[in-house]
This record gives C-alpha cells, sequence and structure tokens, in this order.
C-alpha cells in the first residue's frame, strides 16, 4: 500500500492504472475507519482494478467547530486497516492541498439541502460538495463508493456528479451493522459503555417503524417515535421523518408505487448518530 500526500506524487501513482486502462475505484472517507469502511473496500477491490481511499476531515462539513474537534481521529489503525484490507493507495492530503485557498463556492441542490441533514446542519453538503468535487477533480475515478448510512449525502453527490458532468458511477454499498445492529459509523467511537446501550435502540425503532407502516398512518408512526424518545434520558431527537426516496420529501401517507425511507438523527448524550430504513 502507497501512501500519498502530495498532488504530484498522486498523478505519478494514478499514471499507470491510468495508462493501461485500469479503472480507479475510490472510496472518500474521514478516517476513524470501521467495518463499514471495509465493506466499501471490499466491493470496490472486486469491481475496480485499483483501490484508493482518501482520508480527510474535511473542516468545511462541520458546521459546528466542536463537533470538527471531538471527530475522532485514528489514523496508525485505520493504516494498519487499510493495509491489511489490500488497499493500492492511501491518499492523506492536508488542508492546503485541497483548498489552496478558502473554498468560496455554494452549490445549489434546491430542497434536497434543505431537509433533513441539510435544514439541521446548514452549510454541511455544501462543504461536503467542496471536499468531494476536489476530490474527484484530482483523483478522477472511475467508480466512487458510498454508503446508504448517509442516505442524502448519496443523493446529493449523485446531483454534485450530474452538475459537475463527471463521468464517475456511483456505487451505494448497505449499512454494515455492529452485533447490536447499531449502524456502523465513526462517531461511535465517542460514545460511552451507557450512550452505547442507549443507542442499540435506534435500529430496534426503525425496525418497528418498519412494522408500523402496515397498519398505520405515518403522523401516528411519527408521533409513536417521537414519545419513544422523549422518554429516553441521555437522548433528544433532531428529526425523525418518514420520505420518499426519489425527492426525500416527508410523505403525509403511504402509497402503493413509492418507496418511502425513515429517517433519523438523534443525539445521544452529545454525539449525534444518523440511520435509515427503507420501508
Ligand atoms: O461520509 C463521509 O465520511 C464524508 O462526508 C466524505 C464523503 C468522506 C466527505 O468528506
Amino acid at each position: 500500500m502507497k501512501q500519498i500526500s502530495t498532488e504530484k506524487d498522486l498523478s505519478t501513482a494514478l499514471a499507470s492504472s491510468i495508462k493501461s486502462k485500469k479503472t480507479i475505484g475510490f472510496v472518500p472517507t474521514m478516517g476513524a475507519l470501521h467495518r463499514g469502511h471495509i465493506s466499501l473496500i471490499e466491493t470496490c477491490k472486486k469491481q475496480c482494478d485499483t483501490t484508493i481511499v482518501s482520508i480527510f476531515v474535511n473542516p468545511t462539513q462541520f458546521n459546528d467547530k466542536k463537533d470538527f474537534e471531538r471527530y475522532p481521529r485514528t489514523i496508525d489503525n485505520d493504516l494498519a486497516l487499510l493495509k491489511k484490507a489490500g488497499v493500492d493507495f492511501v491518499f492523506l492530503p492536508n488542508e492546503k492541498l485541497i483548498y489552496p485557498k478558502p473554498d468560496k463556492r455554494k452549490f445549489n441542490f434546491g430542497k434536497l439541502d434543505q431537509l433533513l441533514e441539510g435544514k439541521h446542519r446548514p452549510g454541511h453538503f455544501n462543504g461536503v460538495a467542496q471536499v468531494v468535487s476536489r476530490l474527484l477533480e484530482m483523483i478522477k475515478p472511475d467508480k466512487l463508493f458510498l454508503g446508504q448510512k448517509d442516505f442524502q449525502q448519496v443523493m446529493v453527490i449523485r446531483e454534485l456528479i450530474k452538475q459537475l458532468k463527471s463521468p464517475v458511477k456511483v456505487v451505494v454499498c448497505p449499512t454494515v451493522r455492529d452485533d447490536e445492529n447499531l449502524a456502523m459509523s465513526s462517531r461511535n467511537a465517542n460514545l460511552s459503555d451507557e450512550e452505547y446501550d442507549e443507542a442499540t435502540f435506534i435500529p430496534i425503532w426503525l425496525e418497528e417503524v418498519k412494522k408500523l407502516a402496515t397498519r398505520y398512518k405515518v403522523s401516528q408512526i411519527k408521533a409513536r417515535i417521537e414519545t419513544l424518545i422523549a422518554q429516553r434520558e441521555i437522548m433528544k431527537l433532531d428529526y425523525f421523518e418518514i420520505c420518499d426516496t426519489e425527492t426525500l420529501e416527508p410523505i403525509k401517507e403511504f402509497s402503493e408505487t413509492d418507496q418511502a425511507v425513515a429517517l433519523i438523527a438523534v443525539f445521544v448524550g452529545k454525539t449525534r448518530l444518523i440511520d435509515n430504513v427503507l420501508m
């Protein structure tokens, strides 16, 4: 596995893949790697000749400075995991390389950026778009591997790719869950034992939502989840919505034809977790 931290080394590293027409698969990350990332890498390795993973904790996508500071950084462990996973290249840019000057670009994702994560974390998706567009520009992969846990992020990045007229193909991989069914997330590392136990209610509730959908109205299901979370002392609901998978707009009623997705964001102590389930 080769570590790269300059643009020159990056183009040298990728030159032979490009010359020999090998497909380049790219897994962008912010580090603190876990089994979710490894499953993206495994899928990437199956589908592409060359696998490149980036680690960069992107400051512009954090609307809260404290959240940026609290974000777990575990570089030595990350490098060991990537080596074990058989990654070809790990790209470790510093901030100056990604943003040689402050990135003032404002992307327009319409409603997609005003709902759910977009509404609750203003500027977050603009920051994601800034870093992903820079990484795509530098790496020029054939395929980009993303996790379904970040459902809205996938939709935003698909829209970004459309706007950039980039030929990169997006591959979405299923959410990986731990033994207690909690969605794998770098932020789980910040949970205390007590908080972790509380967090394991999230997948239980989402499974319940799926079952309730056959008998109850959207408004009744929402009320049920809100009540359940209000009873938990160390949890605070940021949002729970049932939305159309195409537009991500909250729905009022279930439909026979359109698919819905239930999305949740909850603070467990100071740690904000998200999850979703297709219905
Ligand atoms: O999902 C993430 O880890 C980040 O948002 C991404 C896509 C690596 C951009 O910083």
